[in-house]
């Protein structure tokens, strides 16, 4: 196997508008980023995904581009990002950006030339534009991501321009027009956009949505599954083929001349089709392991989905593993990103239950910590979301108005149409609500959490006086000194090759709540084996051992309990031992 200075990746994501504020107008900056740079250098990352930041109207938090080729004020400038890049550089962190192109903002001057000239316009084919079809319904049932129909008139609602006679395709909000990835005049573009980016020093990308630029032809309806008559997206999506053509044409014309670095977001491929994606001549580098994100969701409504198990992570990473290991690829793991809730709440729910079990919650230091170990010694390169390292939780969500986060909305109201009550509705936008992972970055007890001296644009955690990371910084005990501690043993020369490159092998997996495997490399001196053993419940239990303890290297109790060949492991205690 070829290897690659990102195989060594430890990555930290940044979501702009809540990490740092620089000019108290409550929205995170550049320029509040590049204040933060030696905190991310003192942790010991050395890759920054940063979400994007280009000028975009925000309606889904610049997830919607209305130029490919700049910053938005409120983010800063050209120039701030440019100084970005090379303080980064001069850190040792390489910087990533997010590649939104799947679609762009309705706002984009490609756009709103469509909706002045219509037909003549010479962007028409960028985009999926059809004819309101005779009888007034629509050409297709295929239901968007945030919810309603994708298809939305070719009409600019402030004005009143454009055509109400024709209909245009967007698989997210009415506000980002899917690109049409057919047209070899769209793809030209995104490779002139990606190599200019490359060209001004980051090192690569993170690849947004990328499994929606190919749709199955010719458009059809689905069968429907929800009372609003419509069907998950989905399920056009698993008939489409071919989008590796457009995907090995990237990577040609950008990816490889300079040797970038590109994490895909993908989701709902076939696991046997891997290493057509990251295998050694994928069309990426890696790609976010989602099976624990994407456990029990079913049709992609969050009030039919599953919670997560310990049992059923345990299955999730370990067949993630086995097919990436099948096809020599390295995946990326996480437990958070700026879609998911925060992980404490979504892993360690068992014991949030009222009354009895009110003090059985694993949502404690030790469970947090237990989570950075399983997900940290995994091989593939952790990435770590903002506040993560310290432990941030899900915040307070009241009521639905007081919910920013646009797919909330749309969640909220499928499980009211369900015949969900508000009160049970708002249960699921409080477990899973976007906003959970949007809420400012806690940086100390002051006003606003030491984000900014305005009023931020999402309120504070109300628990960000106990949960912050000038607290935990000169504690050796903090979930900020564990994650430093993880990321310190992954650069630690004797340890290393074992876990990046090592072998991964379940260890009695059989055994529940027992989260356990080893990690084996074979070096000139002889072979090098680690025991990652979690036990992932809020009751002690017996681990056995086969070989003796060598050494302990992180352990989140101050002890360990052994018997003969045994060892009695607390709640939620996670080792990581030489044996
Ligand atoms: C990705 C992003 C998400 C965004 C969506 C549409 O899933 O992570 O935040 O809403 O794409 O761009
Ligand atoms: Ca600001």
């Amino acid at each position: 196997m070829q290897t690659h200075w990102w195989h060594s990746a430890i990555a930290y994501q940044i979501y702009p508008k809540s990490f740092m504020d620089s000019n108290n107008d409550g929205i995170g900056d550049i320029r509040g980023i590049i204040s933060k740079l030696d905190y991310l250098q003192d942790l010991g990352i050395n890759v920054i995904w940063l979400s994007p930041a280009y000028p975009s109207p925000l309606a889904d938090e610049g997830y919607d581009v209305s130029d490919y080729y700049g910053v938005d004020p409120r983010f800063g400038t050209l120039a701030d990002m440019d100084e970005l890049i090379h303080e980064c550089n001069k850190r040792g962190i390489k910087l990533l950006l997010d590649l939104v192109a799947s679609h762009c903002s309705d706002e984009h001057a490609w756009f709103k030339d469509v909706i002045k000239n219509g037909k003549t316009s010479p962007y028409y084919d960028y985009f999926y534009i059809v004819d309101v079809p005779a009888d007034g319904t629509l050409p297709t049932n295929w239901r968007s991501y945030f919810g309603g129909s994708v298809w939305s008139p070719l009409v600019d609602e402030n004005t009143g321009e454009g055509d109400k006679n024709k209909l245009y395709l967007h698989s997210f909000l009415k506000k980002q027009p899917d690109l049409n990835w057919e047209n070899p005049a769209v793809r030209a573009e995104i490779a002139k956009n990606i190599n200019w980016w490359l060209n001004r020093g980051i090192a690569g990308f993170r690849i947004d949505a990328i499994i929606n630029i190919k749709k199955a032809f010719p458009f059809k309806d689905y069968p429907a599954d929800a009372p609003d008559g419509l069907s998950n997206i989905s399920n056009m999506l698993e008939e489409a083929h071919g989008i590796g053509e457009f995907l090995t044409e990237l990577r040609q014309k950008s990816f490889d001349p300079h040797n970038a670095f590109t994490v895909g977001e993908v989701f709902d491929i076939d696991t046997n089709h891997i290493s057509e994606w990251i295998g050694e001549n994928g069309y990426f580098s890696s790609m976010f392991d989602f099976s624990a994100t994407i456990y029990g969701a079913k049709d992609g409504f969050w009030h039919n989905k599953e919670k997560l198990t310990a049992e059923a992570y345990k299955s999730c990473i370990f067949g993630a593993m086995e097919s990436a290991s099948k096809a020599g690829a390295f995946l990326s793991n996480k437990l958070e990103n700026h879609d998911e809730p925060r992980c404490p709440n979504y892993y360690l729910w068992e014991g949030e239950n009222e009354g009895e079990n009110a003090d059985k919650s694993g949502i404690t230091d030790e469970g947090k910590k237990m989570l950075a170990g399983i997900y940290f010694c995994l091989r593939g390169i952790p990435f770590i979301y903002q506040g993560q390292e310290i432990g941030m939780e899900n915040t307070e969500i009241i009521a639905i108005g007081d919910v920013h986060d646009c797919s909330s909305q749309g969640q909220y109201y499928s499980a009211i149409e369900a015949g969900l009550t508000n009160e049970e509705a708002m249960y699921h936008i409080r477990r899973l609500s976007r906003d959970n992972a949007r809420t400012p970055m806690q940086w100390d007890s002051s006003a606003y959490a030491g984000f900014s001296k305005g009023i931020p644009w999402l309120p504070i955690n109300p628990n960000y006086k106990k949960i912050n990371a000038a607290a935990q910084l000169n504690d050796k005990n903090s979930i900020h000194a564990f994650y430093k501690q993880l990321i310190a043993l992954r650069k630690n020369p004797n340890y290393a090759q074992a876990l990046i490159y090592g072998d991964f092998t379940p260890y009695l997996p059989n055994q529940k709540n027992l989260l356990a495997y080893t990690r084996t490399s074979k070096e000139r001196i002889g072979k090098k084996t680690l025991l990652i053993a979690a036990n992932f419940q809020n009751e002690p239990q017996t681990m056995p051992l086969t070989s003796p303890i060598k050494k302990i290297l992180i352990n989140n109790y101050e002890d360990i309990k052994t018997a003969e060949n045994a060892i009695s492991l607390n709640p939620y205690q996670l080792l990581i031992l030489k044996l």
